[in-house]
């Protein structure tokens, strides 16, 4: 089984790098294949409802990172969200990615794939619920079903690692996959 794995964190080696690194190997441990793309790192641009994803060839024309990340994310059987909360929803390029899934509005590309969400905060789970709803809704109208939600407490870059349940957790949930 294909993992892709779409780090949404501006920090490496912070808190939901850590998450997304443990799931992964728990998941390679189980003999799945794993791949993290670091959004941060890419050159991702907005949507701009041009609208040729649903009335044209059903394909984003925009010209960037995304147009290697589609063919990753057709190919994987399951993708892993992973994003810090900012004001209570997604980063800004795990929502402008987010946007980009348009395309498959248009078609049943995605459906039957899984996803897993992980998404660490200062405040906790229950401070996650609005962006949980966001990607549970925009996943459901794409066909994927959510495996899993990881939404752990931590705000310090790294603080994480000394929080040996959640880490537990996370890799149970990559094994799990
Ligand atoms: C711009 C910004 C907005 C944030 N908004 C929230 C928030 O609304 N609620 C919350 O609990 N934490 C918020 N945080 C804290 C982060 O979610 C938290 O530090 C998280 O662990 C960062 O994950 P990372 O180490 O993977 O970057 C915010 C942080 C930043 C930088």
């Amino acid at each position: 089984m294909k993992i892709l794995a779409l780090m949404g964190s501006p920090r490496k080696e912070g808190n939901t790098d850590i998450l997304v690194d443990t799931v992964l190997s728990g998941a390679m441990a189980n003999g799945h294949q794993g791949e993290k793309l670091n959004l941060y790192d890419l050159n991702l641009l907005p949507c701009i409802d041009c609208r040729n994803c649903k009335n044209g060839d059903k394909v984003c024309t925009r010209d960037d990172d995304m147009r290697g990340i589609y063919p990753k994310i057709e190919e994987a059987d399951v993708i892993l969200f992973g994003t810090p909360l900012y004001w209570y929803g997604p980063s800004g390029p795990m929502k402008l990615l987010m946007d980009r899934l348009l395309p498959y509005s248009e078609t049943e590309t995605l459906k039957g794939k899984r996803a897993v969400l992980v998404i660490p905060s200062a405040e906790g789970a229950d401070a996650c619920k609005h962006v949980v709803t966001m990607f549970r809704l925009s996943l459901d109208y794409l066909g994927v079903g959510i495996a899993d939600v990881l939404l752990p407490t931590a705000y310090e870059r790294g603080e994480i690692a000394g929080n040996a349940e959640e880490l537990e957790r996370a890799r149970e949930i990559g094994a799990a996959l």
